[in-house]
C-alpha cells in the first residue's frame, strides 16, 4: 500500500506522457531536459542505448533515446541531463526493467542515478554498482530488487544520498555501510532488518548522516550489550536531524541509544508503532532542537517532570494510542512554557486521561488539539 503512495510521481509522469502522446506532442519537452547544455560523446551514447535495452519501455517513454541522426545528442534525451556531468533520472518514466546493464560503468562520471519505482523483477543489484565511484545520489527505491545488497556499494565513498527502501533484500549484514563516509541521507525503509542487531553501531559509523529512515524494518531493540559498551572511539552520528524509526520492534532501550548520540541535533523523531513502555524519559526533554515528536501507538504511560523540559521549538507532539493516564491538566503542565508560542499540534487521543478540558489559550499557536477517546468529563 505504502508503495503506491511513494511511487505517485510515477503515475503522474505516466499520465503526462500519455497526454503528450495523444496530442502528438514532442515528449522531449519536459523540464528535465530543458537544461541539457552539454553534448554527449559516442561512448556515453552507446552505454545509454545498452542501458535502455535492459529496461522495458512499454509506453515508448524513451523514444528520444535513439541512434537516429537527429537524436544524436543524448544530453537532450528524456531523463538525461548533462549539467557538467551526465545525470540519469528515470523515476516516473518507466515501470519495469529486466536488468541494470553493465554498460552503465562506461558512464564513469555518473553522479546521479535515479531508478526509483522501476520494477526489476526480483533481480539483484549488480556488484558493478560499486565501480560508479563518482555517484553522489543513488535511488533504487521500490525497485523490487531481491537477494543481497552488494557489499561493493560500500566503495561509493562520495555517496551522499542512498535510497534502497521498499525492496525485498535478504540482508546479511550492514558492514558495507562503514565505507559510506559522505552519506547524509539513508533510507532503508520497508527492508527486513530483523536480524541486524548491530544496526545502532552501523549507523553510528556514518559521521555525516543527517536523515535516517528505517521505518517498517522489523528492527530489533538495541541489545543490552550496547548499554555497557563505551563508544568513545566511534565516530557517532551527532549530526542526525531526522530520524524515522516508525513501525519496528523497538523497546524503551532505544531512548538510551538516542541519549548518547543525537540529543542536540534531532529535529524530527518518529517512534510510532513500536513497543515503548513506561514513562517518557528525561533524555527526550534534553533534545533542544526537537520540533516534531511522534510516539503514537506504543504503551507509554506518562511523562516525568523533565520529559519535555527543554523542547522550546516543539511544534508537533503526537502521543495518541498509548496508556497515558491521570489528569489531563497534570499532563499539560509537563509541556514546556518556552514552547507556548511554537506548539501547533497536540494529539493525546486514545489514551486514559481523565478530568476536564484544560484552558490551553496560553499556547498561542495551537491549531490542532485531539483529546478524543479518553476519560474526560465536563463541558
Ligand atoms: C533548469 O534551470 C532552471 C533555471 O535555470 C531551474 O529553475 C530548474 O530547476 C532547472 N531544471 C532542472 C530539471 O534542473
Ligand atoms: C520475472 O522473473 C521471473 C522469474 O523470476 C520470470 O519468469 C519472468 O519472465 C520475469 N519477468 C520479466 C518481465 O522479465
Ligand atoms: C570494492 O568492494 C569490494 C567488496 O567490499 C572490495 O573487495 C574491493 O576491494 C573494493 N574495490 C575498491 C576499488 O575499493
Ligand atoms: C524478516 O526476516 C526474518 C528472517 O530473516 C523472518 O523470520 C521474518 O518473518 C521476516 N519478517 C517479515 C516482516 O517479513
Ligand atoms: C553513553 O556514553 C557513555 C560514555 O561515553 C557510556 O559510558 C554509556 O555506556 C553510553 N550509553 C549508551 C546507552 O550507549
Ligand atoms: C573517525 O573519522 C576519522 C576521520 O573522519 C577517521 O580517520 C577515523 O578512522 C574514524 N574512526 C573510526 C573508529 O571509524
Ligand atoms: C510517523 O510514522 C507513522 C507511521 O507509523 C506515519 O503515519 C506518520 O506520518 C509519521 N509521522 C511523521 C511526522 O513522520
Ligand atoms: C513488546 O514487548 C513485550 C514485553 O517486552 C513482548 O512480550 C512483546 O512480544 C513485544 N511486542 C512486539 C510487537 O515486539
Ligand atoms: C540533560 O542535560 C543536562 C545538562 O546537559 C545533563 O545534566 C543531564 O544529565 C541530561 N539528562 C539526560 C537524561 O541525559
Ligand atoms: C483561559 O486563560 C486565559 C489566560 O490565561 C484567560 O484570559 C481566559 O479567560 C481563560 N479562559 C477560560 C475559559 O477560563
Amino acid at each position: 500500500m505504502q508503495g503506491h503512495g511513494s511511487c505517485l510521481k510515477l503515475y503522474l509522469a505516466f499520465a503526462l506522457l500519455l497526454l503528450q502522446n495523444v496530442k502528438g506532442g514532442e515528449v522531449g519537452s519536459s523540464d528535465k531536459d530543458a537544461n541539457a547544455t552539454g553534448t554527449c560523446i559516442e561512448r556515453e551514447r552507446q552505454a545509454l542505448l545498452a542501458f535502455k535495452r535492459g529496461l522495458v519501455d512499454e509506453y515508448n517513454s524513451l523514444s528520444s533515446w535513439s541512434s537516429e541522426s537527429h537524436k544524436q545528442d543524448c544530453c537532450r534525451w528524456i531523463g538525461v541531463s548533462c549539467n557538467n556531468q551526465i545525470q540519469l533520472d528515470l523515476e516516473g518514466y518507466l515501470s519495469k526493467g529486466k536488468m541494470i546493464s553493465p554498460k552503465l560503468i562506461e558512464l564513469q562520471h555518473l553522479q546521479h542515478l535515479d531508478l526509483g519505482c522501476i520494477d526489476f523483477n526480483g533481480s539483484q543489484i549488480p556488484d558493478f554498482i560499486g565501480s560508479l565511484t563518482n555517484l553522489r545520489y543513488l535511488n533504487l527505491f521500490w525497485g523490487n530488487f531481491g537477494g543481497q545488497i552488494p557489499s561493493q556499494i560500500g566503495n561509493l565513498t562520495q555517496l551522499q544520498y542512498l535510497h534502497l527502501g521498499g525492496n525485498q533484500f535478504n540482508v546479511e549484514n550492514l558492514n558495507w555501510l562503514t565505507g559510506l563516509s559522505s552519506l547524509t541521507d539513508l533510507d532503508l525503509s520497508h527492508v527486513n532488518l530483523s536480524n541486524m542487531f548491530d544496526w545502532p553501531e552501523a549507523v553510528n559509523k556514518l559521521p555525516k548522516l543527517r536523515h535516517l529512515d528505517l521505518g517498517d524494518c522489523s528492527l530489533p531493540p538495541p541489545p543490552p550489550r550496547i548499554h555497557s559498551t563505551p563508544f568513545s572511539n566511534i565516530n557517532s552520528s551527532t549530526s542526525l536531524t531526522h530520524l524515522n524509526l516508525r513501525d519496528n520492534h523497538l523497546t524503551s532501550s532505544i531512548f538510551l541509544w538516542l541519549s548518547n548520540y543525537t540529543t542536540a541535533s534531532l529535529v524530527d523523531l518518529n517512534l510510532s508503532e513500536n513497543n515503548l513502555t513506561g514513562l517518557i524519559p528525561d533524555v527526550i526533554g534534553n533534545m533542544s532542537s526537537l520540533a516534531n515528536l511522534v510516539l503514537s501507538h506504543n504503551q507509554i504511560e506518562g511523562g516525568n517532570p523533565n520529559s519535555f523540559a527543554r523542547l522550546c521549538s516543539l511544534q508537533f507532539l503526537e502521543i495518541p494510542g498509548n496508556r497515558l493516564s491521570g489528569q489531563l491538566s497534570k499532563f499539560v503542565q509537563l509541556l514546556p512554557t518556552c514552547a507556548q508560542n511554537s506548539l501547533e499540534t497536540l494529539d493525546l487521543s486514545h489514551n486514559d486521561l481523565a478530568g476536564s478540558l484544560t484552558n490551553l489559550t496560553t499556547f498561542s499557536s495551537l491549531q490542532i488539539l485531539s483529546v478524543n477517546n479518553n476519560q474526560l468529563t465536563g463541558s
